[in-house]
């Protein structure tokens, strides 16, 4: 294997440059002189595709309501202790509107599985009224699920124009570790599939250091990700929750934690082009968790916009901060100079379209 000085010069020369086992290496690193080598070399990618920037994305997680029974999450079908909370279509809509009144450029509502039809026209008439009274550069993304290929269509007609589902492993043996027989591997990459029939910009990502996760699967979660040409990451470490079947982790907070920001730094070096969040569980293992990953070349960042009273009982792992010192009004003025103290500028107003999906 080549140095690391002419192994970094050649990823950021061009994407999808690293070999396998190049890719496991970097996710080997441990804090040091190296590994801020190679966080630098990801920013400088970062910077060079869409600029010394964070977009930002308002969350609404809008129930917690989930046909699925995922071994791993807090609100599985099969746990009686998840509260749960469906909110309405006015509230939804409110919520919305007052993200975009903020001048976040894109709104995410998320919440577990539903496929009934009523279900289904509500999230249309809800994507519709938002569409309709905001400008067509607000982008509204929808993160709900495996659902049909006619209903992602009917989403995407009202005016959905992004869509995230993780594949949770890329590796269909550990996929079905972490799920019950019936969650195929296969829908789910057909769903991904469907997604980029209907237009949408598409997001994906993965769990990190999941019981049985080598770094091997890990470097391939990197490479599927560019098969399945996602425009968006999503990752974040594998945090176990009591009331699931999965209530012990095989790996460490800190080492889940330096593989988590590890594997933004490797996504973006292999990807170059796609957005990459920081997700909000990297948060839960450090209190600058999220910056971490910006440091090591994200350029996503989700402030959670559900009210206070909801966003306690939407428990995917333990440790979710309930209180986002990054959402409301005066927040966000702190968060501007956060991120410049980062040398990131806020992307107001912007809807922050990947540049992956702009050349596709
Ligand atoms: N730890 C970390 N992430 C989890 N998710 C669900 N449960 C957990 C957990 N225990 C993530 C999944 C899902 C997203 C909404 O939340 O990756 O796609
Ligand atoms: Fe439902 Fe998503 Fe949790 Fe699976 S991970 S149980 S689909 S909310």
């Amino acid at each position: 294997m080549s140095s690391l000085p002419e192994l970094l010069e050649r990823a950021e020369a061009a994407p999808y440059s690293l070999t396998r086992e190049e890719l496991v290496w970097l996710l080997r690193l441990r804090p040091g002189r190296e590994r801020e080598a190679f966080h630098a070399a990801a920013c400088r990618v970062r910077d060079r595709v869409s600029g010394a920037r964070v977009f930002l994305r308002g969350l609404l997680e809008i129930g917690s309501v989930c046909r699925k029974n995922c071994l791993y999450c807090g609100l599985r079908s099969g746990n009686p202790n998840a509260e749960r909370y469906q909110l309405s279509a006015e509230e939804i809509i409110a919520s919305a509107l007052q993200v975009y009144r903020m001048r976040i450029g894109s709104v995410v509502l998320q919440s577990g599985e539903i496929d009934t039809p009523e279900h289904t026209a509500l999230i249309e008439k809800i994507v519709r009224t938002i569409r309709e009274a905001t400008s067509p550069d607000f982008a509204i993304v929808l993160s709900l699920g495996e659902q049909s290929e006619e209903t992602y269509a009917r989403w995407r007609a009202a005016g959905a124009t992004r869509y995230l589902l993780r594949i949770e492993a890329s590796s269909p043996a550990l996929y079905a570790q972490l799920h019950p027989a019936d969650h195929l591997w296969r829908t789910r990459v057909d769903c991904l599939h469907a997604l980029r029939r209907q237009g949408y910009q598409v997001g994906t990502g993965v769990m990190i250091g999941l019981p049985g996760q080598r770094l091997e699967n890990l470097a391939d979660d990197i490479r599927f990700f560019r098969e399945i040409d996602a425009d968006m990451i999503g990752m974040g470490p594998f945090l176990p929750h009591l009331e699931t079947p999965m209530k012990t982790a095989s790996m460490g907070e800190e080492e889940r934690l330096c593989l988590g920001v590890n594997m933004v730094a490797a996504a973006r070096l292999y990807l170059h082009t796609c957005n990459l969040a920081a997700t909000t569980a990297l948060q839960a293992l450090a209190k600058d968790g999220r910056e971490m990953a910006l440091r090591a070349g994200a350029n996503v960042l989700m402030p959670n916009f559900t009210d206070l009273g909801h966003r306690r009982a939407y428990q995917l792992y333990p440790g979710k901060p309930v209180v986002d010192e990054i959402s409301g009004a005066t927040p966000l003025e702190r968060l501007c100079h956060s991120m410049e103290a980062l040398g990131l500028q806020v992307a107001w107003n912007e809807p922050g379209t990947p540049p992956h999906y702009r050349v596709r």
